[in-house]
C-alpha cells in the first residue's frame, strides 16, 4: 500500500515504489507482468517514462541487471477515425 514518502514510479496511473514492489512480492518477474498487477505503463506515455524505473526495480528485488530485463510489450498507436472515412472506402 502507498503512504506518503513514497516515490511515484509512473506518473501517468499514479503508481509508486511500494505497489511496484508488491506486485514484485505477488511473483511478477517482468515489466509486463508488473503492468498487468498494477496498470504501471499504461498510462498515456506508454511506459516511456516509468519502464525503466521499473526494470530497475524488478533487477534490484530479483538479484539482476537492468539489461536482463525484457522489454516490455509494446502496442501500435490508435487513434479515431471518423465514421465517414471508413464509409467511404
Ligand atoms: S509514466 Fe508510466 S505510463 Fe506514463
Amino acid at each position: 500500500m502507498a503512504n506518503n514518502n513514497d516515490k511515484i514510479i509512473c506518473r501517468c496511473e499514479d503508481i509508486t515504489e511500494s505497489e511496484v514492489i508488491e506486485a514484485i512480492g505477488k511473483g511478477a518477474t517482468t515489466a509486463d507482468e508488473v503492468k498487468r498487477l498494477t496498470r504501471a505503463g499504461m498510462g498515456h506515455c506508454q511506459g516511456r517514462t516509468c519502464r525503466r524505473l521499473i526494470n530497475q526495480l524488478l533487477a534490484s528485488k530479483l538479484g539482476q541487471s537492468p539489461e536482463d530485463q525484457k522489454p516490455v510489450t509494446q502496442r501500435s498507436p490508435l487513434q479515431p477515425v471518423a465514421l465517414k472515412i471508413l464509409a467511404d472506402s
